[in-house]
């Protein structure tokens, strides 16, 4: 195949951060995406609906002039997120989901929730106006191993959490196993997104050669075996698994320092990181419901009515694009990319 045409995407889980760094990095997925799930963990987080409409209004500020883009907003959630305010938030229209992060568990997430229960009258609600729930579902505590963080979040907190809201819709945010894979498919109202690094990559790349900060994001990369039953769940034509991107922009210094930031930048070449993943498996024809369709079905949107072309060409990811002072290092940067977008 030379030539892919497929309904333009959106991409369900994506850092735009503020300011500078937002001006730089919100072209590249403007340039691909019709609109995003737009991660809230600024600093300070956006914890409320006003919080979350001026933030709204700087993101539609720092569109390029003449390009369409629909920024869809979250709120992050903290112990002491009221219920009236998810109330609100539905009433706001501009706001589609609540962000669970765990307090600690990574970037910007200090005001995290610090036990889930303490959560649930917001989930109540949340489940009676049907807001759904992302979730970054690992746990925090010191004497659970990194790689296991997923798997004793899905069996500690999330089965609980389905037992006590089952009509609650979750998404498991940027699954990275296949003991969340089996729990996606397993159990009702729950969902998926999965990211361009999780489906090319394992943890071997994290040390080939050498230390490689820019595959560092969380959760980390797993092991051959998990990446395999992602690419399976990825391409099945599950409408359970779709796509977020989790392009989660830090500069270069940020990034390759003795304590560096976790985050992979994939919004530059997001659609052909995955068409690259899915044409591994023989498994292109999968790529569009994957990436613009079972998204929209699930938040309850139209699907996007333009389309995308990707072409069979060999191109070199940059070394860096700009970010303010220092530069920003894509994913798999410096390397050759296959496919293209071209229009
Ligand atoms: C994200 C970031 O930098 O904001 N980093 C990451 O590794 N994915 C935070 C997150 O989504 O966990
Ligand atoms: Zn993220």
């Amino acid at each position: 195949m030379q030539k892919l045409t497929i309904t333009r995407p959106d991409d369900w889980h994506l850092h735009l951060r503020d300011g500078a760094a937002l001006k730089a990095v919100l072209p590249h997925t403007v340039r691909q995406f019709a609109r995003a799930i737009v991660m809230p963990n600024l600093k300070p987080p956006v914890r409320s609906v006003a919080e979350a409409a001026a933030y709204r209004d700087r993101i539609l500020a720092a569109i390029p002039v003449g390009q369409r883009f629909e920024p869809l907003m979250t709120l992050y959630l903290t112990d002491n997120t009221p219920p009236e305010e998810i109330i609100a938030a539905q009433a706001a229209k501009f706001i589609k989901a609540v962000k669970y992060y765990p307090a600690g568990a990574t970037t910007n997430s200090d005001s995290g929730v610090t036990d889930i229960q303490k959560c649930d009258r917001v989930f109540d609600a949340m489940q009676q106006i049907d807001m759904p729930l992302l979730l970054h579902g690992e746990v925090t505590a010191a004497d659970v191993d990194m790689f296991d963080r997923e798997k004793v979040f899905i069996e500690k907190h999330l089965m609980p959490l389905k037992q006590r809201f089952p009509h609650l819709r979750v998404v498991l945010e940027h699954v990275t196993t296949a003991d969340a894979v089996d729990f996606v498919m397993a159990t009702h109202n729950v969902a998926a997104t999965i990211t361009p690094q999780h489906l090319l990559f394992s943890r071997n790349i994290l040390f080939q050669g050498g230390l490689r900060p820019h595959y560092y994001c969380l959760p980390i990369l797993k092991r051959e075996t998990h990446r395999q039953a992602l690419l399976k769940a990825a391409t099945s034509g599950d409408p359970k698994f779709f796509l977020g991107t989790d392009s989660a922009p830090h500069p270069r210094d940020g990034k390759e320092s003795a304590c560096g930031c976790a985050g992979c930048f994939s919004a530059l070449h997001a659609i052909e990181l995955y068409a690259e993943a899915f044409e591994s498996v023989d498994a292109l024809d999968k790529l569009e419901a994957f990436a613009s369709f079972y998204g929209p079905d699930f938040y309850r949107l139209p699907r996007n009515p333009e389309s995308i072309t990707l072409t069979k060409t060999t191109w070199r990811i940059p070394d860096e694009v700009p970010f303010g002072k220092s530069g920003l290092v894509p994913l798999r940067a410096g390397e050759e990319m296959t496919w293209q977008m071209t229009s």
